[in-house]
C-alpha cells in the first residue's frame, strides 16, 4: 500500500521515495470537505478528518480516510485544508499549539461581497498568527471536486504570506490534477473571496449599454412609426412591433455598439497627440471603455445577426405577401405598368451587398476575439484584424445604412413630428468615429502619432 503514497512536499524531491505514507488533514466533514477528503485520497494521500464528535460523525466519511478528534488529526499531518465556515473558525484558537508551523489551507468563500471587514483567509491568520495560512481552492465546488475538474475550471488561484507553504500546496493541486496559479501575498486572499460572486463583469457594462440602448429606440420607434400612424391616421399597425420595428431595433444598436467599440480607441490616439506623449495613463473611464471592447463587438455582433434573421424571413411575412400581391392586381386591373427604375435596382443592390460584405467582416471579428483564436495569432495578426478590418467593417455597415437611407435624409416628409428616422440618428456616431479616423490616418498626423508610439515626447527628452 504503501508504494501507492505521495509525496506531500516538493522540499522533499531530493528523497526518491516518500518514507511513508503523507497525510493530508481536513477540518470539515461538510459536502466540500469530504469531497476533497475524496480527491486526496484517489491522489493518494491519506486522509485524516478533524471533528468535533469523531466516532458519531463517520458515517458520510469517504471510504479510506480516518476520523479524529481536532487536536490529534492537526498533530498527524503537515498541511490542513479548513473546510469549515469562517463564524466558527473560533474553535481553532485552542488548537494554537497543535497548528504551529502547519499549513493551513483557507477554501471559503461568503454569500456576498463586503460581507466582513476583513478576508477570511486574514482573519484566520489572525487567530492562529503560528500557522501558515494559503488562500486557495475557494474557486472549486464540491460539486466538480467530485466529478474531476473538466478544463474549464482545472486553475486555482492561490495567494499567502509563506513561500514554502504555498509550495505544499501547489504540489497537492497538482496531484489532485489542478494548476495552481500563484497571486501573491495573503493580502490578496479579498480578491480571491471575490471571485466566485463576480456575475460576468467585463459583460455588465457592455450590457447595460445594450439594454439601454435597445429600450430607448424601442420607445422612440414606437412613438414615431406605430403611435404616429393611430394618431395621425387612425390606422393600427402595432403588429409591426413584433419584425418591422425588430429589425430596426436591432441594426440601429449594433451599428452604435460598433462604433462604440471604434471610439476609445480613437480618443486615445487623440489624447496621445494632444499630450504629445505615450508616458501618461489615460483616465480611468477610458481604460476601462477599452477593457470592454471585445465584448460590446460581440453584443453588437448578436444584434448584427437578429438584424439578418428578421431580413431574411422578410419575402414570408403575411404583410408583406398580402401587399405584393394587392400592387399585381392593382396594376392588373389599371392596366398601367410601371418602367423598371434602375437607379432603384443599383441601390437596393449595392445597400443589400455592403451589408452582406459588412456582416461577412463583422463575423470574421467576432471569430478572431475568441480566446481558442486569437492565442493562435501573433499580435501583428491580430491587431490587423481588429483595427484595420475592424474600421472597415464600421465603413461597410455605415455606407449600407447611408445607401438605405439614400435620398431620403433630404425629403421633409420623413421628419415625423419633427423626429428624424432611427436609422439617421444611428449614423452620427459611426459618421464621427469613421471622420476622427480619416483625420488620424492622413500622412502628417499618422507621422506624429507613429513617433509618439515609438517613445518619442514633444518638447522631451527623446
Ligand atoms: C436596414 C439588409 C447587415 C445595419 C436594412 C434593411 C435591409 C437590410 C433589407 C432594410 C430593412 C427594412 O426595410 O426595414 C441587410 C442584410 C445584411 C445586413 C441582407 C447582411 C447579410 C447589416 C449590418 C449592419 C446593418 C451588419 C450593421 C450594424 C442596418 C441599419 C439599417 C439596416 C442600421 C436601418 C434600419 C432602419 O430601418 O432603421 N438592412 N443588412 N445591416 N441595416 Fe442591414
Amino acid at each position: 500500500e504503501k508504494s501507492e503514497c505521495v509525496s506531500l512536499s516538493p522540499m522533499r524531491e531530493a528523497v526518491p521515495a516518500p518514507p511513508e505514507c503523507e497525510r493530508v488533514c481536513v477540518f470539515g466533514t461538510g459536502d466540500l470537505g469530504r469531497s476533497l477528503g475524496l480527491r486526496l485520497l484517489q491522489a493518494g494521500y491519506g486522509v485524516v478528518f478533524g471533528s468535533r464528535r469523531p466516532h458519531s460523525s463517520s458515517t458520510l466519511i469517504p471510504h479510506g480516510a480516518q476520523v479524529q478528534g481536532h487536536a490529534a488529526a492537526a498533530q498527524s499531518a503537515l498541511m490542513i485544508f479548513i473546510a469549515v465556515q469562517r463564524e466558527h473558525y473560533d474553535f481553532l484558537v485552542p488548537l494554537a499549539n497543535q497548528l504551529k508551523g502547519k499549513v493551513l489551507v483557507d477554501v471559503s468563500n461568503n454569500l456576498r461581497k463586503n460581507q466582513y471587514p476583513e478576508a477570511n483567509a486574514e482573519y484566520l491568520q489572525s487567530l492562529v498568527p503560528g500557522a501558515e495560512v494559503v488562500k486557495g481552492f475557494n474557486t472549486l465546488s464540491a460539486w466538480s471536486l467530485q466529478n474531476g475538474p473538466s478544463d474549464a475550471n482545472r486553475q486555482v488561484y492561490i495567494c499567502g504570506d509563506s513561500v514554502e507553504a504555498k509550495q505544499v500546496v501547489m504540489a497537492v493541486a497538482t496531484m489532485l490534477g489542478l494548476s495552481a496559479l500563484d497571486r501573491g501575498s495573503l493580502s490578496v486572499a479579498r480578491e480571491l473571496e471575490d471571485f466566485p460572486l463576480q456575475l460576468f463583469p467585463q459583460w455588465r457594462l457592455p450590457l447595460r449599454i445594450a439594454i439601454g440602448l435597445s429600450a430607448a429606440f424601442f420607445f422612440y420607434l414606437l412613438i414615431r412609426d406605430i403611435i404616429y400612424a393611430y394618431a395621425t391616421q387612425g390606422k393600427d399597425i402595432s403588429f409591426r412591433i413584433m419584425v418591422s420595428l425588430a429589425n430596426k431595433v436591432c441594426p440601429i444598436v449594433s451599428l452604435i455598439m460598433l462604433s462604440l467599440c471604434y471610439l476609445p480607441g480613437v480618443l486615445a490616439s487623440f489624447l496621445q497627440l494632444y499630450r504629445g506623449t505615450k508616458y501618461r495613463r489615460f483616465p480611468d473611464w477610458l481604460d476601462r471603455w477599452m477593457l470592454c471592447r471585445k465584448q460590446l463587438g460581440l453584443l453588437a455582433l448578436g444584434f448584427a445577426f437578429l438584424h439578418v434573421l428578421y431580413t431574411l424571413i422578410i419575402p414570408i411575412r403575411y404583410y408583406v405577401r398580402f401587399k405584393a400581391t394587392e400592387r399585381t392586381v392593382s396594376v392588373i386591373r389599371e392596366n398601367k405598368t410601371t418602367e423598371f427604375d434602375t437607379t432603384t435596382a443599383w441601390r437596393g443592390d449595392s445597400y443589400l451587398s455592403l451589408g452582406i460584405l459588412g456582416f461577412g467582416l463583422y463575423v470574421l471579428l467576432g471569430i478572431t476575439s475568441l480566446p481558442s483564436v486569437s492565442n493562435v495569432l501573433s499580435w501583428r495578426e491580430f491587431s490587423f484584424i481588429q483595427s484595420k478590418l475592424g474600421h472597415l467593417t464600421l465603413l461597410l455597415c455605415t455606407a449600407h445604412t447611408y445607401l438605405y437611407g439614400w435620398n431620403k435624409f433630404l425629403s421633409s416628409s420623413i421628419y415625423k413630428w419633427y423626429t428624424p428616422p432611427g436609422y439617421m440618428l444611428c449614423l452620427v456616431l459611426p459618421s464621427v468615429v469613421l471622420l476622427l479616423k480619416l483625420l488620424l490616418i492622413t500622412p502628417c498626423v499618422d507621422h506624429t502619432i507613429t513617433r509618439i508610439r515609438q517613445g518619442w515626447e514633444r518638447g522631451g527628452r527623446s
